[in-house]
């Protein structure tokens, strides 16, 4: 599960729960554009930031807010983030790969549950900022791992999981509080994001499981079999 709560996977669930027909993480402006050239104009979307603004000549920044219906329905979102999307490239090798935020923290949590009641090892990826720990990002991890815990007390976890709980615990009440002495939600809300903050900070608010496959990212529908890779030959 790879979460950037401010703000690529909060965007990428509202994006995917608005209907978008796929979002493509890219590690660059210039693969996004490249990238691009395999859609008809009016099907997709170029999106993403640099230091928190909107690329110059895409259509949208990284500003969940954005991504409304009326903006993403139907369309290919090929999406550049200075974290986020690059978290997501470096664990598109992952045999299963969630995108996690606050805003979906329930729906994803029901389906990692599954895959750790098997025999299956779950990692949380926090994408952090500039490659800096995190505290939304920390908070929302611990989310997943109090939810895992409460299911199984006995299941084994690293360090990294457990200090991640500890911060959960100081914040889990109060999660403005916890967008309050954030560095990244500070620096967002100084350039004029303060809506994305809160929108970010809403708990449940997009509950969809946003899945990475073959570099694409679509809504995973409960009941349904996971798409499989191509070439893998997995159900
Ligand atoms: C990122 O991926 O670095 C973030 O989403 C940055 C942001 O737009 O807040």
């Amino acid at each position: 599960v790879v979460i950037d709560v401010l703000r690529a996977s909060t965007t990428i669930a509202v994006a995917i729960a608005n209907g978008a027909r796929q979002v493509i993480p890219c590690e660059s402006a210039e693969e996004a554009v490249t990238r691009s050239k395999a859609f008809e104009r009016d099907d997709m979307l170029l999106a993403g930031e640099r230091k928190m603004l909107p690329i110059p000549g895409f259509d949208l920044g990284n500003s969940p807010l954005e991504f409304t219906a009326d903006v993403v329905g139907g369309k290919t979102v090929l999406l550049t983030t200075t974290n986020g999307t690059a978290a997501l490239v470096a664990v598109q090798s992952a045999p299963l790969v969630y995108v996690g935020a606050l805003v979906n923290f329930s729906a994803v949590l029901a389906h990692m549950r599954e895959h750790a009641e098997g025999e299956s090892d779950v990692a949380i990826v926090c994408a952090g900022r500039e490659r800096q720990f995190s505290l939304e990002d920390a908070v929302c991890a611990g989310g997943f791992v109090r939810g895992l815990l409460r299911r199984n007390p006995r299941l084994a976890m690293n360090d990294a999981a457990l200090a991640t709980l500890h911060v959960q615990r100081r914040y889990r009440r109060d999660l403005p509080a916890m967008m309050a002495d954030a560095t990244h939600a500070a620096a967002l809300t100084k350039a004029g994001f303060g809506d994305d903050v809160a929108c970010c900070a809403a708990l449940d608010t997009y509950p969809v499981v946003p899945i990475l496959i073959d570099r694409q990212i679509t809504r995973l529908h409960r009941g349904r079999p996971i798409p499989a890779r191509r070439g893998s030959g997995r159900g």
